[in-house]
């Protein structure tokens, strides 16, 4: 069972303790983010819930940044994890196995389905590895371009060169300049949209601000002489993830991708985060009608059991002339715990039919929230697609931003005793957003519609504790 042995509360308070006191004196903190005080220790897990050192149950509406879409201990992924473990654990990445092909092989399918292109698949561990992978495929591809397209509020990793396109200076700060930085383009946010714009109309602008620079080489991108752009590709998240579940006018990747066509750029869609049915299909992209040169993906594709992530690209990018034996290599790239998971994780979504199962899942959900947004003025704006959710926390106008009340909420919740049937109960939640007051929402793709009802009614109770405690 993968809830933890529950101790009394004075024993698992003076274990906390000891635990903390030891992470204070021996931890980097570098490698870590601490965003509430004291950080907050579990020691087990089960479906869609967590629990601490007291055995305490969680609601969890964040599955580890989307990385545990088929629930914690899911039965299937594990038992095919321990019988990996029991035939082939483990395998140098310059010799083949069986799981590492399959896993290939299903995905260039499916893509080739998807749009139409034939292309492989390259492995990699960490999402942020993946992409610096994609950067040198790309880089290569073109000639050895260096320079990127990226949006404001994207989000790619902290390595030197997924840093790079990420929008946060902060990332980068301290670190001095590794590969240039991307240039970010605003990516339409339709809860702030301009006044008086529909939010087509807002999207037709975005992509207007980004053809704009194609329009003179005086704009500093393009050389009409040989109809050359000094960029290599664009880096997207069709949904942002660290930027707030933001949900773009579903024309927006289209216009974006014409202009892409127009002057040889290539179109790199970073699936890390919102990928594997989090948004209702496999990959997010498909909602939105474009096709990616390049597509990189991480996290649930071993339901978080293995750092196993990978890309795959068009055939033309990544053939083994151009992008040769060791353009990349990493010790557990490919590892077979890795790509046996996610040959099951494929497997397991092919057999059932998650895209209508995620978008009910994901509109009762929407409809919880729309109805707490009634009860609730703080609650600006709720959007989302399948089960990537979004709930933007202001103050009582609906609009202006709210962080230290969100803050206060996400302090609540993890103190473990918000009250549920008369049982203390948690709620994990995940803060993100240009103003950091969006609850992101990611619960578990298999949550039941009694733990959504659950969740909005606990969300209900936290929200009129963090406002009743507001200084
Ligand atoms: C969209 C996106 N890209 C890249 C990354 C980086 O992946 P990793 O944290 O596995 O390095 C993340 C992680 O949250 C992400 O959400």
């Amino acid at each position: 069972m993968a809830k933890p042995k529950e101790m009394t509360k004075a024993d698992a308070e003076a274990y906390e303790a000891r635990l903390l006191a030891d992470e204070a004196k021996y931890c980097s903190f570098g490698d870590t983010v601490h965003y509430v005080n004291p950080p907050k220790i579990f020691a087990g897990c089960e479906g869609s819930y967590i629990y601490d050192l007291e055995g305490v149950p969680y609601l969890d509406l964040q599955m580890w940044y989307s990385a545990v879409n088929f629930g914690y201990s899911n039965p299937r992924l594990n038992d095919v994890l321990k019988n990996q473990v029991d035939t082939l654990p483990q395998t140098a990445s310059q010799y083949l196995h069986p799981t590492k092909i399959e896993l290939a092989k299903t995905i260039a399918e499916d893509m080739k389905k998807k749009f139409g292109s034939d292309g492989r698949v390259h492995f990699n561990v960490g999402g942020s590895q993946c992409i610096e992978d994609s950067l040198k495929l790309v880089r290569n591809a073109t000639g050895g371009k260096s320079l990127m397209f990226a949006f404001e509020g994207g989000y790619h990793g902290r390595t030197l060169g997924a840093s790079a396109i990420t929008s946060s200076y902060r990332y980068r700060r301290r670190y001095g300049h590794f590969g240039e930085r991307a240039m970010f383009m605003p990516f339409p946010y339709p809860f702030r949209r301009p006044k008086g714009m529909t939010v087509e109309e807002y999207g037709e602008h975005c992509v207007n601000e980004f053809a704009r620079l194609f329009e003179t080489e005086y704009n500093g991108v393009w050389d009409p002489k040989t109809n050359e752009a000094e960029y290599a590709a664009f880096y997207i998240e069709p949904l942002q993830g660290t930027g707030g579940y933001v949900v773009p006018p579903r024309n927006f990747f289209k216009g974006i991708k014409k202009v892409l066509d127009q002057f040889g750029i290539l179109l790199v869609v970073d699936e890390i985060q919102m990928g594997f049915y989090r948004t209702g299909k496999l990959w997010s992209i498909e909602h939105f009608g474009v096709k990616p040169d390049v597509l990189v993906f991480a996290k649930a594709l071993t339901n978080g059991l293995n750092p196993l992530g990978g890309l795959w690209a068009r055939e033309e990018l990544i053939n083994p002339k151009l992008f040769p034996p060791g353009s990349t290599h990493s010790t557990f790239a490919s590892n077979p715990l890795g790509t046996a998971l996610g040959l099951e994780v494929l497997r397991m979504t092919s057999e059932t039919d998650y895209e209508s199962m995620v978008m009910a899942k994901g509109a009762h959900f929407l409809e919880g929230l729309k109805d707490l947004q009634k009860r609730h003025p703080e609650i600006g704006d709720v959007d989302g697609l399948g089960l990537a959710l979004r709930a933007e926390i202001c103050q009582a106008d609906g609009f202006t931003p709210n962080r230290e009340l969100l803050d206060r909420m996400v302090d609540i919740g993890l103190s473990g005793d918000l009250d549920w049937q008369g049982k203390k109960t948690g709620l994990v939640l995940d803060v993100g957003g240009y103003y950091k007051n969006v609850i992101t929402l990611a619960p578990s793709l298999l949550i039941t519609g009694e733990d959504i009802d659950k969740a909005i009614s606990l969300l209900d109770q936290l929200l009129s504790r963090a406002k009743a405690t507001t200084a």
